[in-house]
């Protein structure tokens, strides 16, 4: 299967009432793990490689493992650069092919529609896609608290869609990196509002941790893409826990990293189940915001 770009595969897969996963991926088992999953539910997916991740896995190794996968693959794939920062990697990546996710969330308004603006032009100067980032997203990945940060303004987000040229837009509505503390509610009245002025693919970060029912609804009201992090390397980590806790110790790395690798398999799939659109049709006309 060949390896779409991100503009192609929301174009293609992320219609109305439906959204394509998107999955960090860190080395070989995460993304076999990510895989698999995909192809037994028969999804397009997004493998995601993380900028910080990177100290870990340099970007030739796992750009490779993801290139390879996709290209085996009978699902389509998006290989995509996540919070990229650093304009060494960001070229890289363009190099290679890989669409990316520039992340100038950071900066003020101005130097972030500068800055996403270069690179947009630069992204589809090299055939590939590109994804923003407008308004906040706490915790995780941004190492920024909740509550610091502002919203994504929806005018400001016509605005920035329309003076970047970006492909997709990753928005704040109240949703953050990592497990979220206290009571989930995104603010989906704001999620309209800016559906009614973008008109490119919205996406969630911080997918984990949220509640079926959010998933469910920011679906109904125009997010395209999902990001899954979090839940995901739990997941894996409470795998290698309790196998490693036998005793004795399994220590062949087939031992340990098999039980990881399904544990991936299994709450990928729990992810792409809840977000596919099954059983939502009809009830934004019902009124549910
Ligand atoms: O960019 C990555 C995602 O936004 C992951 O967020 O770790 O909260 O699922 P999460
Ligand atoms: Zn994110």
């Amino acid at each position: 299967m060949s390896i779409y770009t991100l503009a192609a595969l929301l174009d293609k897969f992320g219609h109305e009432n439906h959204a394509v996963c998107s999955f960090n991926v860190y080395n070989m088992e995460f993304t076999q793990g990510v895989m698999q999953a995909a192809q037994e539910e028969n999804v397009p997916v997004v493998l995601m490689i993380s900028e910080l991740a990177l100290e870990f896995t340099p970007l030739e190794m796992i750009a490779t493992i993801c290139q390879t996968a996709a290209r085996n693959s009978t699902v389509p794939v998006c290989i995509l650069l996540d919070h990229g920062n650093s304009s060494a990697v960001i070229q890289e990546c363009l190099r290679m092919g890989i669409s990316v996710m520039f992340d100038g969330s950071n900066l003020p308004l101005e130097e972030n529609i500068q800055l996403t603006a270069y690179y947009a032009d630069l992204a589809h100067r090299h055939h590939v896609s590109i994804e923003a980032e407008l308004g906040s997203i706490s915790g995780g990945e941004s190492q920024i608290e909740s509550n610091t940060r502002p919203f994504t303004d929806p005018a400001e987000a016509e605005r920035f869609m329309r003076e970047t040229g970006i492909d997709a837009l990753a928005i704040s509505i109240g949703n953050r990196h990592g497990f979220y503390k206290g009571k989930t509610e995104l603010d989906f009245s704001r999620l309209k509002a800016i559906r009614e002025k973008v008109d490119i693919p919205l996406v969630l970060h911080g997918g984990s941790d949220l509640p079926e029912s959010q998933i469910n609804l920011a679906i109904e009201y125009g997010i395209r893409k999902i990001n899954f992090g979090t839940d995901v390397k739990f997941a894996f980590a409470q795998a290698m826990k309790q196998v490693l806790s036998q005793d004795p110790m399994p220590f062949q790395p087939i031992q340990i990293l098999s039980p990881c690798r399904n544990a991936v398999v299994e709450e990928v799939r729990k992810k792409i189940r809840i977000s596919r659109g099954e059983g939502r049709a009809g009830r934004v006309a019902a009124g549910a915001v």
